[in-house]
């Protein structure tokens, strides 16, 4: 079990828990006989998929888990965040996500995720790698009148809406990686998994 930060925007903190999904299991199964072979950091950061409850999280706050040695976002979006997604039709530079290396089959669409309330993204920036800024606020001064919530990159400025899709005219030119995730319950998400038959 790890802890995760709450990202809210507002430096609220919570936490929630997530945990190694087969390296559990592994761990559970195996300890009575080898308690030396749970999985190596190494193993983990190879690809084991991560399991992370959701069941914590608020509307409008965002959590962070690792896998692959990459940030992955989870993001609670209200229904207010997700009605606000229309809005960017004509901003964002793939609309319907269509670059194919970017996302799931499932979530080659506007919301982007599986659930329209939850959104699971690579927190890595399509530029040049670095970490976008989670900014869930409505026209805060510094992104202006039409900013309605995403991610900011402050590094060379791009800017990512809430479905993590890239604004046109900015350095970036692909919308943030949806990485491959399932559910297995209503709040447990297993990140670095498909279900069958999912692209
Ligand atoms: S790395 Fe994000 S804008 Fe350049």
């Amino acid at each position: 079990m790890s802890e995760h930060v709450v990202d809210t925007g507002r430096r609220k903190m919570l936490t929630v828990s997530a945990s190694v999904v087969g390296a559990v299991g592994a761990a559970v199964a195996i300890v009575p006989f080898v308690s030396t072979m749970s999985p190596s950091a190494r193993a983990l950061a190879s690809g084991a998929p991560v399991q992370v409850d959701v069941s914590k999280l608020e509307p409008g706050q965002k959590i962070q888990v690792e896998w692959r040695r990459k940030p992955v976002w989870i993001v609670r979006r209200s229904d207010k965040m997700v009605s606000l997604l229309d809005s960017n039709e004509e901003r964002v530079r793939d609309p319907n996500s269509d670059e194919l290396t970017q996302q799931p089959d499932f979530a080659r669409n506007q919301m982007r995720s599986l659930k329209a309330d939850v959104l699971v993204l690579v927190g890595i920036c399509t530029h040049l790698g670095c970490s976008p800024t989670f900014r869930p606020e409505l026209a805060p001064e510094d992104l202006g009148p039409d900013w309605v919530g995403g991610f900011y990159c402050a590094c060379h400025g791009s800017r990512f809406d809430m479905a993590g899709r890239v604004y046109k005219n900015v350095p970036a030119n692909k919308n943030l990686e949806v990485p491959p995730y399932k559910y297995i319950s209503d709040n447990l998400i297993v990140v670095g998994e498909l279900d069958e038959g999912a692209a």
